[in-house]
């Protein structure tokens, strides 16, 4: 480990508040819709940041950013670092941006211990890690991953009818979505740190998780069609009200995740659009996105199917039509032992205890596994709260993990296989 390697804690979380000031929220709200105003000012405030650190910067078709640290051995494949800085509406000012911004200060710190690395340090920002935008999560390392080809410049669009080719246009980020896709090699290794999102390193007063694998995620959009009319006129026995249909299939969803008996399956609907949308008018249409996710893919997969066979009852029950369209059903992805481990020393290095965990929420590290090894360095958040504007984490362990994250990253720079 480099020495001395000093985190400058008080730049770090000066960088996390002023990022938080771009949002199209009011405080203590943070929202970024990508490609939107407040996107767009904070990527142009931090390729300044990462110019003045000397990093080379470069960007994508779609917007995901790059910034370089060339190693003594530019030739040999780099270890990337990164997460996202876009958050859903009214959350919180740490998902994400910890990784971006404690990935600088990682590099800052090694780059003031006189720390050479070998293999280049490249810093990411991934473009639409959240699916606010474009109903779908991770767009950008999905797209660097090579889980999404470029028909996904006309089939994305926001909730506008904008798609993917106008809104990234628009926001400067020009060429062919073919060439996204990084080469096989280009990445010898990638950490992403992160808040935990969850309640148990806080718990269990570990400084540190140390991510083993990520839970695979799936999202499904569901419509039901029934009939409107008069709240007062049409006969409670004669009506297909679209939204009680609806009702009957959250709760099947939730009761299926439950029934699975594993704290590992989550089900959640967090978005529900009820047509006409007036008080004395019976629901004709419900618009629904459903979020299913575990660690064990398989068991996900019957939650799944066991969900469509729930809304095949209802219909047939309520005599109205239902339609699922699959979103993505992604598999899950393992941490590499070799950066699990490299990870664990610079924890112990560090003097800082840690946890070996599993990551229930997504990130992009989960599709940069399908291109290179991979490991998450988590920390701890307040009582497990995010997507939430009171999600917290204090400043010594956003300093905890930025000094295990470049730690790790001096380790794995200096490893020639
Ligand atoms: C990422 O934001 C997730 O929903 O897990
Ligand atoms: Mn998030
Ligand atoms: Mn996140």
């Amino acid at each position: 480990m480099p020495m001395p390697l000093h985190i400058e804690r008080d730049r770090l979380l000066s960088d996390i508040e002023k990022l938080a000031s771009f949002s199209d929220d009011d405080p203590p709200g943070t929202s970024r819709l990508v490609f939107a105003g407040a996107d767009q000012n904070a990527r142009a405030w931090l390729k300044s940041l990462w110019r003045d650190a000397g990093l080379a910067v470069r960007e994508d078709a779609v917007g995901n950013m790059f910034a370089r640290w060339l190693g003594t051995r530019p030739e040999l494949a780099a270890i990337g670092t990164g997460s996202h800085i876009d958050a859903i509406p009214h959350s919180g000012k740490f998902d994400g941006t910890v990784g971006v911004l404690g990935g600088l200060e990682a590099i800052r710190a090694l780059q003031q211990s006189g720390f050479q690395p070998q293999r280049s340090i490249e810093l990411l920002l991934f473009t639409a890690e959240e699916p606010t935008r474009f109903g779908l999560g991770c767009l950008g390392s999905r797209m660097l991953g090579g889980s999404l080809n470029s028909a996904a410049d006309a089939n994305l669009k926001d909730s506008e009818g904008r798609t993917l080719a106008e809104l990234r246009a628009a926001a400067g980020f020009h060429g062919s979505l073919d060439e996204v896709r990084l080469p096989d090699g280009y990445y010898a290794g990638f950490v992403e740190l992160h808040i935990e999102q969850g309640p148990l390193l806080e718990r269990e007063k570990s400084a540190v998780g140390i991510v083993t694998s990520i839970a695979a995620p799936a999202a499904l959009r569901i419509s039901v069609e029934g009939e409107g009319g008069h709240a007062g006129g049409v006969l409670m026995p004669d009506r297909k009200d679209a939204f009680c249909a609806a009702a009957e299939i959250v709760l099947a969803i939730e009761q299926r995740a439950l029934a699975t008996g594993s704290v590992d399956t989550c089900a959640t609907v967090g978005k529900c659009h009820v047509y006409p949308g007036a008080v004395n008018s019976i629901p004709s249409r419900v618009e629904m996105e459903a979020d299913i996710r575990d660690t064990d893919e398989e068991r996900r997969n019957q939650v799944l199917r066991e969900i469509g066979e729930a809304c095949q009852r209802v219909a047939a029950k309520r005599n109205v039509q239902v339609k699922i369209t699959p979103i993505n059903a992604d598999a899950p992805a393992a941490c590499s032992p070799h950066i699990v481990e490299a990870m664990v020393q610079a924890a112990d290095e560090s003097g800082l205890g840690y946890k070996k965990m599993v990551s229930r929420a997504y990130h992009d590290s989960l599709f940069m596994a399908r291109i290179a090894p991979v490991g998450m360095v988590f920390i701890p958040c307040r009582g497990g709260v995010s997507h939430r504007p009171d999600e917290y984490s204090a400043p010594q362990e956003i300093e905890d993990g930025a000094k295990v994250l470049a730690c790790t990253l001096a380790k794995l720079s200096l490893l020639e296989s």
